[in-house]
This record gives structure tokens, C-alpha cells and sequence, in this order.
């Protein structure tokens, strides 16, 4: 029997896309990356640090009311990837106590230069300053009960990438919050939708949703899991 060479190429890619498939699952990855890894993002934020120090964001925040949603108490083990000022580590490594671990991961030098010394100051030995990559926090394999995504989503360049990346540093029931504004991703916001359907791209499920973060709705603060 004689194979026509299209009949053979259209086999061998076939043949090619059932193994590349089956190899992803044999290995547990999420699907591979679409076209939402080049939406529009806001530019990674490099000024003056103390911006996020305002007096009264814990109030308008309810930062205490986030760290319980989270499961974040004594002993646990917390990452705070976008962490800028360390204004929400600092809050997480008291919660944790000195049993816990609270990563503190940004890829801005200047920021991980400012929480070492903050953390130093503050006498908090159980804080870890991480230099990250921009698609990648670089954490820990099985390292982490909860990690808090805060105003940083819209900037991240490669979402679904990050989000993917960040999926081996998760301990099993590991929570992640999100807490971003309504926007169209360059204007320091980006839309729930788009963060739930590319969270889910990257292999989450959404747990619970809410609007309390700030009292004008345009914030939301998801709390997502792993898919195992
Ligand atoms: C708007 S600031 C928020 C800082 C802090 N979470 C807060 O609300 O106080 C965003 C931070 O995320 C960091 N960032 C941006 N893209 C990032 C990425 N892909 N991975 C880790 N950090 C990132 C920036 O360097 C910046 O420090």
C-alpha cells in the first residue's frame, strides 16, 4: 500500500497533537496559554513607596476581616506577591506570630531592599523578601497556606503565566485573594471577569467573592483554590 504525503503529514500532526496532550495531563498542567496573555496591563509601579502607608486603608480595607477570610493565623504560611511597601507583610507576619512564614515577593529591587529594612525595624525574623520574576513569584515548592494578590493583578504583564507559576508553591486548601478595582487594565484596574476567566485558564476555581474592600463597589476581592 502506497500513503499519499498529505495523508502521512496530516497523520503525523495528529499523532504529534495526541501525545503533546496526553503528556500535559500525565504531568497535571493547566492548559497552555491563549490569547489573553497580551491584554493591556498597567505599568509596574516604581514611585515613592510610602503611597500605600495612607492612614485608614486598614479601615476601608477591613484588612483584619481579609486576613480571616484567608485563613491566615498563627503558625501559617502566607505570600504577599506585589508587596510593594510590605504594607499588607508586615500585617501578616504579626498575624502568623513567630511560627509563621510571610513571603514577601516583588519584582521592583527598590521594594525588597525597603522591606528587608522595614522588617529589620519592625523586628520581624519571619519575614522573607523575595526578588521575583515578572511571570514568575519564584516561590517555594509546597510553601505557602495563602498568598494575597493586593492592588497588584492589573499589573502583572503575564497573568496567566504567574498565576500558573504560582500553582506548585500552593500546600492542598492553600486560599488565593485577589483584591483589584473594576478598569480596562491600563488604567490601574482590571475587570473581574477577565481575572476569573484567565485565573481559571491557569487552573483555579473561585471560592467566594466580595464587595467590601471599598464602599463605592468597584473593588472586589476573590478568593480562588487550585484544581487539582
Ligand atoms: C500598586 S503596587 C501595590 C503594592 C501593595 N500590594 C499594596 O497594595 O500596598 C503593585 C506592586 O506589584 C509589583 N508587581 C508588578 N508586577 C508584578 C509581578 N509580575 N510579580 C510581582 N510583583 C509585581 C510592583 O512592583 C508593585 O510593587
Amino acid at each position: 500500500m502506497v500513503l499519499k504525503p498529505r495523508v502521512v503529514l496530516i497523520a503525523l500532526v495528529c499523532f504529534q497533537s495526541f501525545v503533546l496532550q496526553h503528556f500535559a495531563a500525565a504531568q497535571g498542567a493547566a492548559p497552555a496559554a491563549a490569547a489573553s496573555e497580551q491584554r493591556k496591563t498597567s505599568e509596574p509601579y516604581t514611585g515613592d513607596l510610602s503611597i500605600f502607608e495612607s492612614p485608614g486603608r486598614d479601615e476601608r480595607l477591613q484588612i483584619n476581616r481579609v486576613i480571616e477570610i484567608l485563613g491566615i493565623a498563627p503558625g501559617k504560611s502566607v505570600a504577599d506577591i506585589g508587596a510593594g511597601s510590605g504594607w499588607f507583610t508586615v500585617r501578616a507576619a504579626r498575624r502568623v506570630g513567630g511560627s509563621g512564614t510571610v513571603y514577601a515577593v516583588d519584582i521592583n529591587s527598590e521594594a525588597i531592599r525597603y522591606i528587608g529594612a522595614r522588617a529589620r525595624k519592625e523586628q520581624l525574623q519571619n519575614v522573607k523578601a523575595i526578588l521575583s520574576k515578572a511571570d514568575d513569584p519564584q516561590l517555594p515548592p509546597g510553601s505557602v497556606d495563602a498568598v494575597l494578590l493586593l492592588k497588584t493583578y492589573h499589573e502583572v504583564a503575564q497573568p496567566v503565566t504567574l498565576m500558573r507559576n504560582l500553582r506548585a508553591a500552593l500546600r492542598p486548601g492553600a486560599k488565593v485573594g485577589i483584591i483589584d478595582r473594576n478598569g480596562n487594565g491600563e488604567d490601574h484596574g482590571v475587570g473581574r471577569d477577565v481575572v476569573l476567566s484567565e485565573t481559571k485558564e491557569a487552573g483555579y476555581k473561585l471560592l467566594e467573592s466580595y464587595d467590601f474592600v471599598k464602599g463605592d463597589k468597584m473593588d472586589y476581592f476573590l478568593v480562588l483554590e487550585r484544581v487539582e
